[in-house]
Protein backbone atom coordinates (compact mmCIF):
# COMPACT_ATOMS: atom_id res chain seq x y z
CA UNK A 1 0.00 0.00 0.00
CA UNK A 2 1.32 3.38 -1.05
CA UNK A 3 0.63 6.57 1.39
CA UNK A 4 0.83 9.32 -1.08
CA UNK A 5 1.54 13.05 -0.12
CA UNK A 6 1.19 15.33 -2.65
CA UNK A 7 2.77 19.20 -2.24
CA UNK A 8 2.51 21.60 -4.41
CA UNK A 9 5.45 23.70 -5.07
CA UNK A 10 6.07 27.79 -6.28
CA UNK A 11 6.33 28.15 -9.81
CA UNK A 12 9.21 29.14 -10.57
CA UNK A 13 10.79 26.02 -8.55
CA UNK A 14 9.98 24.05 -11.45
CA UNK A 15 12.78 22.97 -14.03
CA UNK A 16 13.32 24.93 -17.98
CA UNK A 17 12.61 22.81 -20.55
CA UNK A 18 15.74 21.79 -22.20
CA UNK A 19 15.70 21.30 -26.05
CA UNK A 20 15.05 18.85 -27.56
CA UNK A 21 17.85 18.90 -30.05
CA UNK A 22 20.01 15.35 -29.51
CA UNK A 23 22.98 15.47 -30.55
CA UNK A 24 23.94 12.34 -32.96
CA UNK A 25 25.54 9.79 -31.11
CA UNK A 26 27.22 8.02 -34.17
CA UNK A 27 31.05 8.54 -34.67
CA UNK A 28 31.79 11.15 -37.98
CA UNK A 29 32.94 8.97 -40.66
CA UNK A 30 36.86 8.08 -41.77
CA UNK A 31 38.44 7.73 -44.58
CA UNK A 32 41.59 6.09 -44.81
CA UNK A 33 43.00 4.49 -42.10
CA UNK A 34 45.00 6.27 -39.77
CA UNK A 35 44.66 10.15 -39.53
CA UNK A 36 46.96 12.57 -39.69
CA UNK A 37 47.98 12.61 -36.33
CA UNK A 38 47.84 8.38 -36.45
CA UNK A 39 44.44 8.60 -34.15
CA UNK A 40 41.50 6.38 -35.71
CA UNK A 41 39.28 8.61 -33.02
CA UNK A 42 40.99 11.90 -33.07
CA UNK A 43 37.96 14.21 -34.00
CA UNK A 44 35.48 11.83 -31.72
CA UNK A 45 37.36 12.67 -28.92
CA UNK A 46 37.46 16.56 -28.04
CA UNK A 47 37.81 17.96 -24.79
CA UNK A 48 38.57 21.41 -25.41
CA UNK A 49 37.77 22.35 -21.81
CA UNK A 50 39.78 19.69 -20.43
CA UNK A 51 43.38 19.58 -21.98
CA UNK A 52 44.92 17.67 -19.12
CA UNK A 53 41.80 14.77 -19.91
CA UNK A 54 42.81 15.52 -23.70
CA UNK A 55 45.87 14.59 -23.57
CA UNK A 56 45.55 11.82 -22.05
CA UNK A 57 42.79 10.28 -24.22
CA UNK A 58 45.34 11.40 -26.63
CA UNK A 59 48.16 9.10 -25.07
CA UNK A 60 45.51 6.12 -24.82
CA UNK A 61 44.85 6.44 -28.36
CA UNK A 62 48.75 6.43 -29.15
CA UNK A 63 49.38 3.64 -27.49
CA UNK A 64 46.98 1.28 -29.25
CA UNK A 65 48.46 3.18 -32.33
CA UNK A 66 51.46 1.84 -31.59
CA UNK A 67 50.30 -1.85 -30.64
CA UNK A 68 49.81 -1.21 -26.72
CA UNK A 69 46.14 -1.96 -26.76
CA UNK A 70 43.49 -1.97 -23.81
CA UNK A 71 43.33 -5.02 -21.81
CA UNK A 72 40.22 -6.73 -20.68
CA UNK A 73 39.74 -6.67 -16.61
CA UNK A 74 39.51 -9.87 -16.05
CA UNK A 75 37.40 -9.88 -12.62
CA UNK A 76 34.89 -7.82 -13.63
CA UNK A 77 31.44 -9.42 -15.15
CA UNK A 78 31.45 -7.32 -18.30
CA UNK A 79 33.49 -5.69 -20.81
CA UNK A 80 36.07 -3.74 -19.07
CA UNK A 81 39.55 -2.73 -20.01
CA UNK A 82 42.19 -1.21 -18.36
CA UNK A 83 43.85 1.62 -21.30
CA UNK A 84 47.58 2.23 -21.32
CA UNK A 85 50.09 4.68 -22.43
CA UNK A 86 52.75 4.33 -24.93
CA UNK A 87 54.85 2.61 -22.19
CA UNK A 88 52.30 0.28 -20.92
CA UNK A 89 51.41 2.08 -17.92
CA UNK A 90 48.14 2.19 -17.11
CA UNK A 91 45.65 5.19 -17.39
CA UNK A 92 42.33 4.54 -17.50
CA UNK A 93 39.49 2.12 -16.86
CA UNK A 94 37.18 2.00 -20.56
CA UNK A 95 33.95 0.48 -20.71
CA UNK A 96 32.51 0.45 -23.62
CA UNK A 97 28.52 0.53 -24.42
CA UNK A 98 28.36 -2.61 -26.31
CA UNK A 99 29.95 -4.78 -23.90
CA UNK A 100 28.08 -3.68 -20.67
CA UNK A 101 26.42 -6.39 -19.08
CA UNK A 102 23.63 -6.40 -21.33
CA UNK A 103 24.94 -4.85 -24.18
CA UNK A 104 24.93 -7.11 -27.02
CA UNK A 105 28.57 -7.77 -27.43
CA UNK A 106 28.97 -8.59 -23.89
CA UNK A 107 31.65 -11.11 -23.61
CA UNK A 108 30.90 -12.20 -20.23
CA UNK A 109 28.73 -15.75 -20.43
CA UNK A 110 27.26 -16.12 -17.24
CA UNK A 111 25.48 -13.29 -18.22
CA UNK A 112 24.40 -14.28 -21.47
CA UNK A 113 22.68 -17.47 -19.83
CA UNK A 114 20.94 -15.30 -17.62
CA UNK A 115 19.63 -13.43 -19.97
CA UNK A 116 18.37 -16.38 -21.96
CA UNK A 117 17.60 -18.76 -19.20
CA UNK A 118 15.72 -16.58 -16.43
CA UNK A 119 14.30 -13.44 -18.52
CA UNK A 120 11.71 -12.39 -16.43
CA UNK A 121 14.58 -11.65 -13.35
CA UNK A 122 17.02 -10.19 -16.05
CA UNK A 123 18.67 -7.03 -15.14
CA UNK A 124 17.54 -4.30 -12.70
CA UNK A 125 14.15 -3.28 -13.58
CA UNK A 126 14.52 0.44 -11.96
CA UNK A 127 17.19 0.99 -14.52
CA UNK A 128 17.55 2.16 -18.03
CA UNK A 129 19.22 -0.73 -19.78
CA UNK A 130 22.53 -0.61 -21.48
CA UNK A 131 23.30 3.15 -20.14
CA UNK A 132 25.75 2.06 -17.88
CA UNK A 133 28.38 4.37 -19.53
CA UNK A 134 26.48 6.95 -18.60
CA UNK A 135 25.30 6.63 -15.17
CA UNK A 136 29.59 6.00 -14.83
CA UNK A 137 30.33 9.98 -16.32
CA UNK A 138 26.64 11.22 -14.91
CA UNK A 139 28.37 10.03 -11.38
CA UNK A 140 31.62 11.27 -11.83
CA UNK A 141 29.55 14.99 -13.27
CA UNK A 142 27.58 14.78 -9.89
CA UNK A 143 30.67 14.77 -7.78
CA UNK A 144 32.45 17.26 -9.76
CA UNK A 145 29.24 19.73 -8.95
CA UNK A 146 29.04 18.85 -5.51
CA UNK A 147 32.53 18.95 -4.88
CA UNK A 148 33.04 15.29 -2.99
CA UNK A 149 36.00 14.57 -5.23
CA UNK A 150 35.72 10.61 -4.85
CA UNK A 151 35.00 9.78 -8.13
CA UNK A 152 37.79 9.74 -10.21
CA UNK A 153 37.51 11.48 -13.19
CA UNK A 154 35.52 9.85 -15.87
CA UNK A 155 34.03 11.05 -19.16
CA UNK A 156 32.15 9.80 -22.27
CA UNK A 157 35.07 8.50 -24.88
CA UNK A 158 35.14 6.74 -28.55
CA UNK A 159 38.08 4.24 -28.75
CA UNK A 160 38.79 1.48 -31.08
CA UNK A 161 41.38 -1.50 -30.37
CA UNK A 162 41.55 -5.07 -31.93
CA UNK A 163 41.42 -6.06 -28.04
CA UNK A 164 37.77 -5.18 -27.90
CA UNK A 165 34.97 -7.55 -27.96
CA UNK A 166 33.73 -7.07 -32.08
CA UNK A 167 31.52 -9.20 -33.67
CA UNK A 168 32.09 -11.86 -36.44
CA UNK A 169 30.52 -9.52 -39.29
CA UNK A 170 32.83 -6.16 -38.05
CA UNK A 171 35.70 -7.81 -37.93
CA UNK A 172 35.18 -9.77 -41.74
CA UNK A 173 34.44 -6.41 -43.17
CA UNK A 174 37.36 -4.58 -41.68
CA UNK A 175 39.79 -7.35 -42.81
CA UNK A 176 37.78 -6.84 -45.97
CA UNK A 177 38.74 -3.24 -46.51
CA UNK A 178 42.25 -3.84 -45.20
CA UNK A 179 42.50 -6.55 -48.22
CA UNK A 180 40.89 -4.06 -51.12
CA UNK A 181 42.96 -1.19 -49.23
CA UNK A 182 45.88 -2.94 -50.40
CA UNK A 183 44.71 -4.41 -53.82
CA UNK A 184 42.93 -1.35 -54.82
CA UNK A 185 43.66 1.51 -53.32
CA UNK A 186 41.52 3.73 -55.39
CA UNK A 187 38.37 1.91 -54.66
CA UNK A 188 39.19 1.67 -51.21
CA UNK A 189 39.34 4.96 -51.04
CA UNK A 190 35.43 5.25 -51.00
CA UNK A 191 35.03 3.50 -48.28
CA UNK A 192 33.63 5.61 -44.94
CA UNK A 193 36.04 3.78 -42.55
CA UNK A 194 38.65 1.27 -42.60
CA UNK A 195 39.45 -1.09 -39.66
CA UNK A 196 37.22 -1.92 -37.07
CA UNK A 197 34.66 0.54 -35.77
CA UNK A 198 35.19 3.17 -32.72
CA UNK A 199 33.26 2.09 -29.61
CA UNK A 200 31.70 4.64 -27.47
CA UNK A 201 32.43 4.08 -23.41
CA UNK A 202 33.03 5.66 -20.11
CA UNK A 203 36.42 6.02 -19.54
CA UNK A 204 37.89 6.36 -15.94
CA UNK A 205 41.17 7.55 -14.55
CA UNK A 206 42.83 5.11 -13.04
CA UNK A 207 43.88 5.86 -9.66
CA UNK A 208 47.13 4.22 -8.51
CA UNK A 209 48.23 3.12 -4.64
CA UNK A 210 44.11 1.93 -4.29
CA UNK A 211 43.09 -1.16 -2.25
CA UNK A 212 38.88 -2.53 -2.24
CA UNK A 213 37.58 -0.82 0.49
CA UNK A 214 36.66 -4.45 2.08
CA UNK A 215 40.41 -4.93 2.90
CA UNK A 216 41.48 -1.63 4.47
CA UNK A 217 37.75 -2.02 6.72
CA UNK A 218 39.13 -5.51 8.11
CA UNK A 219 42.55 -4.14 8.76
CA UNK A 220 41.15 -0.77 10.42
CA UNK A 221 39.11 -3.06 12.73
CA UNK A 222 42.11 -4.97 13.91
CA UNK A 223 44.75 -1.73 13.39
CA UNK A 224 42.43 1.50 14.46
CA UNK A 225 42.98 4.24 12.64
CA UNK A 226 44.84 7.12 14.60
CA UNK A 227 41.61 10.12 15.44
CA UNK A 228 42.90 12.42 12.79
CA UNK A 229 43.25 9.80 9.80
CA UNK A 230 40.13 8.68 10.97
CA UNK A 231 38.01 11.64 11.44
CA UNK A 232 39.74 12.17 7.65
CA UNK A 233 38.42 8.74 6.81
CA UNK A 234 34.96 9.97 8.22
CA UNK A 235 34.32 12.81 5.99
CA UNK A 236 35.29 11.05 2.98
CA UNK A 237 33.06 8.37 3.45
CA UNK A 238 30.53 11.11 3.96
CA UNK A 239 31.56 12.50 0.62
CA UNK A 240 30.88 8.56 -0.44
CA UNK A 241 27.46 8.34 1.17
CA UNK A 242 26.14 11.46 -0.28
CA UNK A 243 27.22 10.69 -3.69
CA UNK A 244 25.66 7.13 -3.76
CA UNK A 245 22.47 8.81 -2.10
CA UNK A 246 21.70 11.37 -4.53
CA UNK A 247 22.68 9.25 -7.68
CA UNK A 248 20.84 6.06 -6.08
CA UNK A 249 23.51 4.06 -6.73
CA UNK A 250 22.19 0.23 -6.78
CA UNK A 251 25.73 -1.40 -6.36
CA UNK A 252 27.88 -0.09 -3.86
CA UNK A 253 29.32 -2.96 -2.24
CA UNK A 254 32.56 -2.80 -0.79
CA UNK A 255 34.19 -3.83 -3.78
CA UNK A 256 33.08 -0.79 -5.37
CA UNK A 257 35.06 1.57 -3.80
CA UNK A 258 39.03 1.81 -3.12
CA UNK A 259 40.80 3.20 -0.18
CA UNK A 260 44.27 4.98 -0.50
CA UNK A 261 45.99 4.54 3.40
CA UNK A 262 49.50 6.10 3.81
CA UNK A 263 50.76 5.59 6.69
CA UNK A 264 52.30 8.38 9.06
CA UNK A 265 55.89 7.56 9.64
CA UNK A 266 58.75 9.21 11.50
CA UNK A 267 61.93 9.47 11.33
CA UNK A 268 65.24 9.79 9.41
CA UNK A 269 65.07 10.50 5.82
CA UNK A 270 67.99 9.58 4.09
CA UNK A 271 67.21 9.98 0.59
CA UNK A 272 69.37 13.44 0.34
CA UNK A 273 72.99 12.22 0.22
CA UNK A 274 74.55 15.65 1.83
CA UNK A 275 72.15 16.41 4.74
CA UNK A 276 69.79 14.30 6.61
CA UNK A 277 66.38 15.58 7.25
CA UNK A 278 63.78 14.60 10.34
CA UNK A 279 60.85 14.03 8.96
CA UNK A 280 56.96 13.37 9.74
CA UNK A 281 54.97 12.36 7.23
CA UNK A 282 50.99 12.68 7.83
CA UNK A 283 48.97 9.75 7.45
CA UNK A 284 46.84 10.31 4.21
CA UNK A 285 43.10 8.36 3.38
CA UNK A 286 41.59 8.83 0.26
CA UNK A 287 38.52 7.15 -0.94
CA UNK A 288 37.75 6.42 -4.66
CA UNK A 289 33.91 5.54 -5.58
CA UNK A 290 34.60 3.26 -8.82
CA UNK A 291 32.62 1.24 -10.78
CA UNK A 292 28.87 3.96 -10.77
CA UNK A 293 27.55 1.86 -13.72
CA UNK A 294 23.85 1.07 -11.69
CA UNK A 295 23.13 4.18 -10.67
CA UNK A 296 19.85 7.05 -11.83
CA UNK A 297 17.39 4.90 -11.53
CA UNK A 298 13.96 6.19 -12.83
CA UNK A 299 12.41 4.65 -10.30
CA UNK A 300 12.79 4.02 -7.04
CA UNK A 301 13.81 -0.06 -6.93
CA UNK A 302 10.95 -1.98 -5.60
CA UNK A 303 13.46 -4.83 -4.77
CA UNK A 304 14.80 -2.91 -2.11
CA UNK A 305 15.91 -6.14 -0.78
CA UNK A 306 18.74 -6.17 -3.47
CA UNK A 307 19.99 -3.12 -3.65
CA UNK A 308 20.51 -1.79 0.00
CA UNK A 309 23.75 0.91 0.36
CA UNK A 310 26.02 -1.82 1.73
CA UNK A 311 27.82 1.24 3.52
CA UNK A 312 24.75 1.48 5.54
CA UNK A 313 25.85 -1.78 7.34
CA UNK A 314 29.63 0.16 8.05
CA UNK A 315 30.00 1.41 11.85
CA UNK A 316 30.96 4.80 10.26
CA UNK A 317 27.30 5.09 9.22
CA UNK A 318 25.98 5.65 12.85
CA UNK A 319 27.66 8.93 13.07
CA UNK A 320 26.22 12.33 12.49
CA UNK A 321 26.82 13.81 9.36
CA UNK A 322 29.83 16.26 10.37
CA UNK A 323 29.40 20.12 9.95
CA UNK A 324 32.50 19.85 7.09
CA UNK A 325 30.09 18.05 5.05
CA UNK A 326 27.07 19.82 5.95
CA UNK A 327 28.89 22.86 4.98
CA UNK A 328 30.34 21.23 1.99
CA UNK A 329 26.82 19.99 0.57
CA UNK A 330 24.11 21.98 2.00
CA UNK A 331 24.39 25.05 0.28
CA UNK A 332 24.58 23.64 -3.12
CA UNK A 333 22.04 21.24 -2.84
CA UNK A 334 19.46 23.01 -0.99
CA UNK A 335 19.23 26.36 -3.84
CA UNK A 336 16.76 24.87 -6.19
CA UNK A 337 18.85 27.16 -9.16
CA UNK A 338 21.61 24.95 -8.69
CA UNK A 339 19.53 21.59 -9.02
CA UNK A 340 18.15 22.83 -11.97
CA UNK A 341 21.61 23.55 -13.89
CA UNK A 342 22.64 19.96 -12.38
CA UNK A 343 19.60 18.42 -14.14
CA UNK A 344 20.59 20.10 -17.23
CA UNK A 345 24.03 19.30 -16.91
CA UNK A 346 23.23 15.33 -16.75
CA UNK A 347 20.53 16.13 -20.02
CA UNK A 348 23.43 17.26 -22.13
CA UNK A 349 25.28 14.23 -21.29
CA UNK A 350 22.39 11.82 -21.37
CA UNK A 351 21.07 12.92 -24.74
CA UNK A 352 23.93 11.63 -26.51
CA UNK A 353 23.10 8.36 -26.71
CA UNK A 354 21.23 6.79 -29.44
CA UNK A 355 18.60 5.29 -26.71
CA UNK A 356 17.44 8.28 -25.02
CA UNK A 357 14.42 9.17 -24.17
CA UNK A 358 12.93 12.24 -22.70
CA UNK A 359 9.97 10.76 -20.54
CA UNK A 360 12.63 8.20 -19.07
CA UNK A 361 15.10 10.88 -18.33
CA UNK A 362 12.06 13.43 -16.32
CA UNK A 363 11.54 9.93 -14.28
CA UNK A 364 15.42 9.74 -13.61
CA UNK A 365 15.33 13.26 -12.38
CA UNK A 366 12.15 12.78 -10.50
CA UNK A 367 13.85 10.59 -8.43
CA UNK A 368 17.38 12.47 -8.23
CA UNK A 369 15.42 15.22 -6.85
CA UNK A 370 13.69 13.61 -4.45
CA UNK A 371 16.57 12.01 -2.86
CA UNK A 372 18.36 15.79 -2.69
CA UNK A 373 15.39 16.96 -0.84
CA UNK A 374 15.43 14.05 1.73
CA UNK A 375 19.33 14.89 1.43
CA UNK A 376 18.90 18.23 2.13
CA UNK A 377 16.85 17.63 4.87
CA UNK A 378 19.04 14.91 6.87
CA UNK A 379 21.74 17.43 6.56
CA UNK A 380 19.30 20.03 8.20
CA UNK A 381 18.77 17.85 10.95
CA UNK A 382 22.08 16.73 11.66
CA UNK A 383 21.44 12.94 11.01
CA UNK A 384 23.46 10.05 10.69
CA UNK A 385 23.61 7.99 6.89
CA UNK A 386 21.77 5.36 8.51
CA UNK A 387 18.81 7.72 9.69
CA UNK A 388 19.14 8.79 6.03
CA UNK A 389 18.63 5.46 4.26
CA UNK A 390 15.43 4.96 6.62
CA UNK A 391 14.04 8.07 5.39
CA UNK A 392 10.22 7.77 3.17
CA UNK A 393 11.18 7.79 0.16
CA UNK A 394 10.40 10.63 -2.12
CA UNK A 395 10.06 12.20 -6.07
CA UNK A 396 10.21 15.41 -6.97
CA UNK A 397 8.24 15.33 -10.63
CA UNK A 398 8.12 18.54 -12.90
CA UNK A 399 4.54 18.77 -13.80
CA UNK A 400 3.97 18.32 -17.50
CA UNK A 401 2.60 21.99 -17.99
CA UNK A 402 5.97 22.85 -17.55
CA UNK A 403 6.66 25.51 -14.31
CA UNK A 404 5.37 23.66 -11.34
CA UNK A 405 6.66 20.62 -9.65
CA UNK A 406 4.99 17.96 -7.66
CA UNK A 407 6.64 16.15 -4.46
CA UNK A 408 5.11 12.54 -4.24
CA UNK A 409 6.17 11.14 -1.34
CA UNK A 410 5.96 7.10 -1.55
CA UNK A 411 5.06 4.60 1.39
CA UNK A 412 8.03 4.29 4.09
CA UNK A 413 8.03 0.97 3.75
CA UNK A 414 11.58 -0.79 3.68
CA UNK A 415 13.68 2.12 2.27
CA UNK A 416 16.66 0.58 3.82
CA UNK A 417 15.86 -2.30 6.40
CA UNK A 418 18.40 -4.47 8.20
CA UNK A 419 18.40 -7.82 7.50
CA UNK A 420 20.47 -11.12 8.41
CA UNK A 421 20.21 -12.73 5.58
CA UNK A 422 22.16 -12.02 1.95
CA UNK A 423 19.59 -10.80 -0.45
CA UNK A 424 18.61 -12.81 -3.16
CA UNK A 425 20.04 -11.81 -6.15
CA UNK A 426 22.51 -9.61 -4.40
CA UNK A 427 25.19 -9.41 -6.87
CA UNK A 428 23.42 -8.44 -10.40
N1 LIG B 1 39.52 4.10 -11.68
C1 LIG B 1 40.12 3.00 -11.25
N2 LIG B 1 41.36 3.08 -10.70
C2 LIG B 1 42.00 1.97 -10.25
N3 LIG B 1 41.50 0.73 -10.33
C3 LIG B 1 40.28 0.58 -10.86
C4 LIG B 1 39.52 1.69 -11.35
N4 LIG B 1 38.35 1.24 -11.83
C5 LIG B 1 38.38 -0.08 -11.65
N5 LIG B 1 39.52 -0.50 -11.08
C6 LIG B 1 39.91 -1.89 -10.75
O1 LIG B 1 39.29 -2.75 -11.68
C7 LIG B 1 38.38 -3.64 -11.03
C8 LIG B 1 37.13 -3.81 -11.86
O2 LIG B 1 36.54 -2.55 -12.04
P1 LIG B 1 34.97 -2.35 -12.02
O3 LIG B 1 34.39 -2.92 -10.78
O4 LIG B 1 34.70 -0.91 -12.29
O5 LIG B 1 34.61 -3.20 -13.31
P2 LIG B 1 33.34 -4.04 -13.70
O6 LIG B 1 33.63 -4.60 -15.04
O7 LIG B 1 32.13 -3.21 -13.56
O8 LIG B 1 33.36 -5.18 -12.65
P3 LIG B 1 32.20 -5.87 -11.81
O9 LIG B 1 31.02 -5.99 -12.71
O10 LIG B 1 32.78 -7.18 -11.42
O11 LIG B 1 31.97 -5.00 -10.63
C9 LIG B 1 38.11 -3.01 -9.67
O12 LIG B 1 37.81 -3.95 -8.69
C10 LIG B 1 39.41 -2.29 -9.39
O13 LIG B 1 40.35 -3.18 -8.82
MG1 LIG C 1 33.05 -3.73 -9.62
Amino acid sequence: MRAVTVLRMRSGDGQGAPSLAAADPRPPSHAGGSSCRGRHTADMNIFLDDPEFAEIILRAEQAIECGVFPERISQGSSGSYFAKDPKGKIIGVFKPKSEEPYGHLNPKWTKYFHKVCCPCCFGRGCLVPNQGYLSEAGAYLVDDKLGLGVVPKTKVVWLVSETFNYSAIDRAKSRGKKYALEKVPKVAKKFNRIGLPPKVGSFQLFVEGYKEADYWLRKFETDPLPENTRKEFQSQFERLVVLDYVIRNTDRGNDNWLVRYEKRHDGLDLSDKDSQWTVTKESTIKIAAIDNGLAFPFKHPDEWRAYPFHWAWLSQAKVPFSQETRDLVLPRISDMNFVQDLCEDLYELFKTDKGFDKATFENQMSVMRGQILNLTQALKDEKSPIQLVQMPRVIVERSSTGGQGRIVQLSNAFTQTFHSRKPFFSSW
